[in-house]
Order: C-alpha cells, then structure tokens, then sequence
C-alpha cells in the first residue's frame, strides 16, 4: 500500500500547489528573462508553504516556467537549502565547515545525535526534528554554528543544546 506524501506540519501533500502560489509563480516568470532567475525563489516559497518539493510540485512548477524537469531538477538539487525529501517541522542545519570544525562542531553533533536520536541526516520518530550537516553559514565569528528554520544559533556548545532541543519543541507544539 503506497503512504501518502505528507506536508512538514503532518498534513497529506496536495496534489498541485494552492492557486496563490500559482499565481505569484506566473507573474514571476512573466517578469524574470530568465526562468532559472524565477524558479530559485518559486521553489523556496513551495517549500515555505509545504514544508519540502515533491516531485509533483516540481514538475508544476517547471511548466509554469517552461522549464525541462531535468533542468529544474538540478537547480532544486544544487541548492542544499532547497529540500527534495520530506523534513520535520524544525530543520537544524549544522554547519560542518572548517571553523566550526576547529571550534568543537563534532561535540555538538554527538549531542544533538544523541538528544534526538538520530543519526546525521534523519529525521526523528515523531516528525519534530531533521538534522542536516550544510557548509558554511556565513557566522563563522560564532563557530561552532547552526540553523534550525530562519533562527541562527552560535557559539553552541554541547552543555546548549538540551535547552536549545526542548525550547523548539515547546515552540513547535
Ligand atoms: S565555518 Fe561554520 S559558519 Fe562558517
């Protein structure tokens, strides 16, 4: 029996986009020369609605633009921000480039494996947390760094990250 695709929140993944997006895609597409210019921000405001981009969403968004799938495809994968598989409601990204490297980033990565019980790249039982290694996140100043939604985190230490867990899934409910 095949699972529905759901949405980060738990919600089933609609079929096509909301009409609204639809719309806003069009007129992007009607303003930019280029579609690639278009489809980086089209796909970010999916991904903002649903959470990630599936396979359907992608394929309706390459038409909007007139885009091959390939081509939009391989826009959606270069992007590391951009996600093609389904994600928890909090996605911490931990940057796993050299200056956190140097200030202790495997310290942390231990813990919040440990925390959430996951390992890199998994999402955990109950949907609430992905954890994602990325490059660098521009707040070297404040290694070891991480992301969890639009929110910045840094310096963290290992000792940080049970409240850091606790106070997102208290958000988050
Ligand atoms: S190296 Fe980690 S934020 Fe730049």
């Amino acid at each position: 029996m095949l699972t529905a695709e759901r949405t980060a929140s738990g919600a089933e993944m609609p079929d096509r986009i909301a009409d609204d997006l639809v719309h806003t895609i069009t007129e992007m597409g009607h303003h930019d020369v280029l579609p690639r210019g278009a489809c980086i921000e089209a796909l970010r405001m999916v991904q903002e609605r649903y959470g990630w981009i599936c396979d359907r969403h992608l394929k309706q968004v390459a038409d909007i633009l007139g885009m091959s799938l390939a081509d939009i495809d391989g826009v959606a994968t270069y992007f590391n921000l951009l996600f093609r598989k389904p994600v928890g409601k909090n996605v911490i990204m931990l940057c796993d480039s050299v200056s956190c490297w140097v200030m202790g980033v495997d310290g942390v990565r231990e813990k919040l494996c440990r925390k959430l019980g996951v390992s890199m790249g998994q999402t955990t039982q109950d949907g609430e947390f992905t954890l994602l290694p990325i490059v660098c996140l521009g707040h070297c100043d404040h290694a070891p760094a991480m992301m969890i939604g639009k929110d910045l985190y840094g310096p963290v230490r290992p000792e940080d990250i049970d409240a850091i867990i606790d106070e997102r899934r208290g958000a988050a409910s």
